[in-house]
């Protein structure tokens, strides 16, 4: 299979995983189902689903679910995110996280689902172009050493960050 239809259909899955994470959103108080999905450099793909709880501030999006998700699995890059919901954007908080694992070119599918047509829109674009200025402590050198830290040795691996 040519390079470019394996990567289209690794985003096709990653983007259909996410589709299915938003049916098993947990959100009875605010009704708003999210779901989302990462893929490593390794193909590995990994879903989340927003979880709420009756003591509203201890809800989970669904962006921070798949990111933990994946990391618990013993993930060390993220290659892409894909966030699928009505006029799905990351919050604030999720884009730092999603920012602690990601390099320049981590792509971000938002995909906008219609959940009454179906319909589903989506925008490409990278978790960085979403969080300028990102709190950034590797890039300034303020980091202790560390082997295990994923930060650290994704940022190892491609040697883009210190180019920013
Ligand atoms: N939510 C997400 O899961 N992801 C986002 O990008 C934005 C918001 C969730 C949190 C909460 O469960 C619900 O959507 C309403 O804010």
């Amino acid at each position: 299979m040519a390079k470019t239809q394996k990567a289209a259909r690794a985003v096709e899955r990653l983007i259909e995983t996410a589709v299915q994470a938003q049916k098993r959103a947990y959100c009875p108080y605010s009704r708003y189902p999210v779901g989302a999905a990462v893929i490593t450099d390794g193909g590995r793909v990994f879903p989340g689903c927003n979880v709420e709880n009756a003591s509203y501030g201890l809800a989970m999006c669904a962006e921070r679910s798949a990111i933990y998700h994946a990391v618990a699995s013993g993930a060390d890059s993220i290659a892409a995110v894909a966030v699928v919901g009505a006029a799905a954007k990351p919050c604030g908080a999720c884009r730092q996280v999603m920012f602690e694992f990601s390099d320049k070119d981590t792509a971000l599918y938002l995909v906008d689902l219609n959940p009454t047509t179906g319909r589903r829109k989506t925008l490409k674009t990278t978790v960085w172009k979403l969080l300028p200025l990102a709190f950034d402590p590797l890039a300034s050198g303020l980091l202790p050493a560390n082997p295990r830290n994923l930060l650290r040795s994704r940022a190892a691996k491609t040697k883009k960050r210190s180019r920013r």
